[in-house]
Parts: structure tokens; C-alpha cells; sequence
């Protein structure tokens, strides 16, 4: 059990191209994944991208088999690890709603996203992912995915009159 300290949004390191992973099933890899569990849980977050915890790497984590202290009232996402992923919209339908990121804590916007994605990508082992979601499912893989291509959720804000401190808010 690994639980890596999780960089703030100011970290250059957070605004790479992450790199694609190229072997699959590795030790290493399997490591790297049990880290970003266990980080993320012990940050009740609801997902995690490798370069959060400084690997330079197009792997992220999300989901929970249980609430998720942060998103009480969010329904439930299937555990994921999620490597080289690609997101397509479906339609173009856009949202808005409340995120908060462990990069950027303490804070919550509101952020628009696409309504329905397809996502596809890869597990562990290399086997494919092919998933069609909407709702809180795509919110979360939209905000991971970004994290692979440098892109934190205030970049994404639009009216920052609903940006804010978590403590601040009513
Ligand atoms: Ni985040």
C-alpha cells in the first residue's frame, strides 16, 4: 500500500501530454495502479489520473463499489482503470454541474461537459474498453481524461461567478 502525495494545480507537471503506456500487465503497471487506488481512497476522491501523483503516464482510476464521501448523493460508477483513452461525443449535448478536484482543493466549480460519451481505452492487461455513458459516469471520465491532456477543470470554467470555496458556499 502506496499512498503517494497528490500535486497541486500549479505543478507544471500537471499540464503535460501524458505518454501512452505501450506494455501492458506488468508488474510495474500493476503497481502503479494499486498506488492510484490507494491514494485516491485515502482522498475519498472519485477518480484519479496517474500524472496527479507524477507518473507521466495516459492511465487513470475512477469509480467506487461504495459512496463516495465526496459525492454522497452521485450514483454509482463500476471500478475503472482506464489506459490510452479516447473519448467521443455523442451528440452534442453539454451539461453543466459541480466538480472539485484533489489538485485543486478546497474549491468547486461548476463545469460544463459533453451529456454522452463513448469512451474507449484499455484495462490492465490490454483488454479493450468500450463503454457508451452519460450522467455522473461521463462527467468523471471526461474530468480523468483530462488530466492526460494537461487540462484542469477551472480551464473549463465559464460563468466563474460559480467558482468557488467549498466552505464558502451555501
Ligand atoms: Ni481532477
Amino acid at each position: 500500500m502506496a499512498i503517494h502525495s497528490i500535486l497541486k494545480m500549479g505543478d507544471p507537471r500537471l499540464l503535460r501530454l501524458a505518454q501512452p503506456i505501450t506494455e501492458f500487465g506488468t508488474a510495474g503497471l500493476h503497481q502503479q495502479v494499486q498506488d492510484l487506488w490507494d491514494t485516491m481512497q485515502a482522498a475519498s476522491g472519485a477518480g484519479l489520473a496517474a500524472p496527479q501523483i507524477g507518473i507521466d503516464l495516459q492511465l487513470v482510476v475512477f469509480g467506487s463499489e461504495d459512496r463516495n464521501l465526496r459525492y454522497p448523493d452521485r450514483p454509482l460508477v463500476p471500478p475503472t482503470v482506464l489506459i490510452n483513452p479516447t473519448i467521443t461525443p455523442l451528440g452534442d449535448s453539454e451539461e453543466e454541474d459541480w466538480e472539485g478536484c484533489l489538485s485543486v482543493p478546497g474549491l468547486r466549480a461548476k463545469v460544463p461537459r459533453w451529456s454522452r460519451i463513448r469512451y474507449q481505452g484499455f484495462d490492465v492487461y490490454g483488454a479493450p474498453i468500450d463503454r457508451s455513458v452519460d450522467g455522473f459516469h461521463a462527467r468523471v471520465v471526461q474530468h480523468e481524461c483530462d488530466h492526460l491532456w494537461g487540462t484542469l477543470y477551472p480551464m473549463r470554467v465559464r460563468d466563474f461567478r460559480q467558482f468557488g470555496y467549498v466552505d464558502a458556499m451555501l
